[in-house]
């Protein structure tokens, strides 16, 4: 039996990948999250059903989802204690899991990454626990998502934007100054990647995704927040600070996808960008989603509000070349459904 490890599987990105593992394999797969932002499966998977067998909760009439529920460094920990915990204290019968993905993190948005940074650097030790595990267990394949926050900010300024390019990180060179330390971790995680792969043979790639959005991503991310908004038709429309300053929008559908290209391709630990190589303005993203909405309303600009750099956006250029690789869902497909999600909530209240 294949069996895959997604951690933080409750989260916006682990939802995403774990049922699409449950729609495209007969794998099973082992899920882990402590729920201090993911959600319960119940709530987001369909014909839900599960028994529990100790303290792990197995979902489904065909018994392969596992959800662990707690810090995934305390499992990281029972792991190294004894190498076969989970097939043991669970009886689960399998060697080494297959696939692993690892989404576990502390994110948030804006608020969070220059509001508590030093909360969010903890992520430096939940990728230590993690990377030290993979040298040791040797899955076949890993994904480590990075961030296109682990670039400079120097090239991300008003007037010194670039589209950023896998070459702007280049551990052999002067790395700049990451995004808070968000960013930091990131960087850091990018670099034992690369050990993993080159000093302990672990094939592993990462990922440096723009900005990810999709129909089911929490509220305190600016696309469902807005669409919300355009959906209850604000007026006037509030946008934190002048709102001129941009970001590179990619579907979770089309993250997903790449990440499976990558896993086939790529073992040396290096990273992707998964963008779409659009840089959107938030007043053109408020604009979309008025157009959708079917009004025309005045801009409040907030200027107290965090807003990041400037302008992050991606080139894709690397990743054409080398995988003929493009996201499918335009802009305006993306957003229309993001829109009627938020429609359909707010009409079911
Ligand atoms: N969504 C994006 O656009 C995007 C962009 C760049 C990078 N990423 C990266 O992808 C990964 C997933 O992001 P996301 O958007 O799904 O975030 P998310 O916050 O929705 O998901 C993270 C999940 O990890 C869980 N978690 C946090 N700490 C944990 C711990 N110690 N033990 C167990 N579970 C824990 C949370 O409860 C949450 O469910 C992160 O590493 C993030 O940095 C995401």
């Amino acid at each position: 039996m294949k069996i895959h490890l997604v951690s933080g599987g409750c989260g916006f990105v682990g939802r995403n990948m774990v049922r699409r593992l449950l729609t495209t394999t007969k794998d099973a797969v082992f899920m882990i999250d402590d729920l201090s932002i993911g959600r319960h499966p119940k709530e987001w998977l369909e014909n839900f059903t599960s028994e529990m067998r100790g303290d792990l909760e197995v979902i489904g009439e065909e018994k392969r989802l596992f959800f662990w529920q707690g810090d995934f460094r305390n499992l990281l920990f029972y792991m190294r204690e004894n190498p076969r915990y989970i097939q043991e204290k669970y009886h689960i019968d399998f060697e080494k899991f297959t696939d692993v993905f690892h989404f576990a993190a502390i994110v948030g948005g804006r608020l969070k990454i220059e509001g508590d940074p030093m909360m969010v650097a903890l992520d430096l030790s939940i990728d230590a626990e993690f990377f030290y595990w993979i040298t040791q267990h040797k899955p076949a394949r890993v994904l480590y998502p990075s961030s296109s926050a682990a670039y400079p900010v120097s090239l991300q300024t008003t007037t010194g934007a670039i589209a950023l390019s896998e070459g702007d990180i280049d551990f052999d060179k002067n790395l700049g100054t990451p995004d808070m330390t968000y960013g930091w971790s990131k960087l850091t995680g990018e670099f034992l990647a690369q050990i993993a792969a080159k000093h302990y043979g672990v094939p592993v790639v990462c990922i440096r995704p723009f900005s990810g959005y999709g129909e089911d991503q929490e509220q305190s991310y600016p696309v469902p927040a807005i669409a919300a908004r355009a959906a209850r038709k604000e007026n006037p429309f509030e946008v934190w600070g002048s709102g001129k300053q941009g970001r590179d929008f990619v579907h979770i559908d089309d993250i997903i996808d790449f990440i499976f290209i990558l896993l086939d391709n790529v073992k040396d630990g290096s990273a992707y960008n998964i963008g779409s190589g659009q840089l959107t303005s938030f007043l053109e993203l408020i604009d979309l989603f008025a157009d959708i909405a079917g009004y025309k309303p005045a801009v409040k600009p907030l200027l107290d509000k965090p807003v990041g750099v400037h302008s992050r956006y991606a080139n894709m250029d690397f990743v054409d070349n080398k995988f003929g690789w493009k996201p499918k869902i335009s802009l305006r497909e993306g957003m229309t459904r993001v829109y009627e999600a938020q429609l359909k909530q707010l009409n079911r209240q």
